[in-house]
């Protein structure tokens, strides 16, 4: 297992430039399987997620060729609709494969990937868009196994929750259904938007992404097309609250400002100063944060992705912060690594007490999942000493060039395998 040490108590200060939006990648990647035509996706972020998928296309057949933040995806190879398990166990966002393949072949077989660190991750909603489509389901031995004997129909679905993956994975399969489907409670995530202009790109007809109400009318033929996916809103966040938690000043590059003003909102109320230029955003950080109560919500609600690393601002405030996680059953387990560094928090159920300390202290600590590993580093940063944040393989998961886009910001941090 690989580490990043990180030398505290340094201002980061700079320019770091946001790349293209992890969750928006890892559903546009195979959504461009549905084309029969070959598509360039553009803005893709240099992560393991990107290249994972890329390997899973090409063993169902697709060409797929990869030139940095580039990809072209030739579908018209695609032969299988066995999604590899080796692979798609790897990467839980593989689950919207089913979709696709659905789409495509009218069956598919995915095996799904474990919970993780932070709750189950049911598909159970997934699954409900796709019965109301027509689709048989059954599972043997971890493997979801679909098949739509009759085609797939449009249907009208009404989501238990807004939740991002059966929303997206219910426009995937609906795309080439016969018939209109209407998903009620959808998702309004800003990469639901970036993938419905994707589909409609080439040549779907999915009306109302980004409201609660996505329709979605079947289409016969779709074909390829050029598309640059959205700046990654979670690293965009994540560098903004390493100027809050290091009293810095980064200019964040390459946002869409509007996807981050929940978090602008936070940052404002707990002192610092955001200023919001057209494509980038300015964080300068107060001298020490201010306590605030907070509720991750779905979108536009506090993204429960930043709810971490605010956690770690927080730990640092001059006052007691109540954060409740209403999206996931356990994403404040990492609070336990940041009260070796010294931090007081109290965590009862889904809501944690922060009672803001005036230092925290490196520690070794080890990341879970990916934005408890972006929390750690960040806490490493502001921390008096030395921290080794074990698990950098997760961080690479999600977040490109950690190491050089730190340092270029002034951070002492360096990998150390
Ligand atoms: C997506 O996960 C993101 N992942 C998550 O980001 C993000 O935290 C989440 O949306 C919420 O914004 C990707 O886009 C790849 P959900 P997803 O379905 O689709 C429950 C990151 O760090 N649920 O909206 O899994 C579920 O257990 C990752 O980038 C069901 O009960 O989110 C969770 O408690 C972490 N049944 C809640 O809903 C279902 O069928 C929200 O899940 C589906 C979900």
């Amino acid at each position: 297992m690989s580490k990043l040490v990180v030398k505290g108590r340094k201002p980061l200060k700079g320019e770091v430039q946001v790349g293209g939006s992890k969750n928006s990648s890892v559903a546009i990647v195979p959504a461009a399987l549905l084309g029969d035509g070959p598509s360039t996706l553009e803005n893709l972020p240099r992560i393991d997620d990107v290249r994972v998928f890329a390997q899973i296309l090409r063993d169902l057949g697709a060409d797929v060729r990869m030139d940095g933040a580039t990809m072209t995806v030739a579908p018209d190879g695609l032969s299988s609709h066995i999604a590899p398990y080796d692979l798609v166990r790897k990467l839980r966002a593989s689950y919207y494969l089913m979709g696709v393949l659905l789409a495509k072949f009218g069956r598919a077989e995915v095996g799904l990937p474990g919970g993780c660190d932070i709750g189950p991750r049911p598909v159970d909603q997934h699954l409900k868009g796709f019965r109301a489509l027509g689709v048989e389901v059954s599972m043997e031995g971890g493997v979801v196994k679909l098949v739509a004997p009759r085609g797939l129909r449009g249907a009208a679905i009404y989501l238990d929750i807004p939740s991002v993956g059966a929303t997206i994975n219910i426009m995937l399969a609906a795309t080439r259904a016969d018939g209109t489907t209407i998903i009620e409670n959808a998702a309004k995530e800003p990469h639901v938007v970036d993938l419905a202009n994707f589909l409609n790109a080439i040549g779907g007809r999915v009306l109302g992404a980004g409201t609660d109400v996505v329709r979605i009318r079947g289409v016969r033929k779709m074909s390829g097309t050029c598309h640059a996916v959205i700046p990654d809103d979670m690293e965009a966040a994540t560098y903004m609250m390493a100027a809050v938690a290091t009293g810095g000043d980064i200019s964040v590059m390459n946002v869409i400002t509007k996807h981050l003003e929940p978090v602008t909102a936070k940052l404002r109320e707990a002192g610092a100063k955001v200023e919001e230029n057209g494509d980038y955003i300015r964080v300068i950080g107060p001298s020490r944060p201010k306590a605030l109560n907070v509720k991750t919500l779905p979108y536009p609600g506090f993204p429960t992705d930043a709810q971490q690393p605010l956690v770690v601002v927080l730990s640092l405030a001059d006052g007691v912060s109540v954060v409740q996680e209403s999206v996931y059953e356990n994403r404040l387990g990492f609070v336990s690594e940041l009260v070796k560094m010294g931090a007081r928090i109290k965590v009862e159920g889904k809501t944690a007490i922060v009672e803001g300390v005036k230092r925290l202290v490196g520690a070794p600590v080890k990341a879970n999942d990916l934005r408890a590993g972006a929390a750690l580093v960040l806490a490493g940063l502001s921390a008096h000493g030395t921290t080794d944040v074990y698990g950098l393989e997760i961080i690479n998961r999600g977040y490109e060039i950690v190491e050089q886009k730190l340092c270029a910001l002034g951070a002492d941090v360096k990998v150390v395998d």
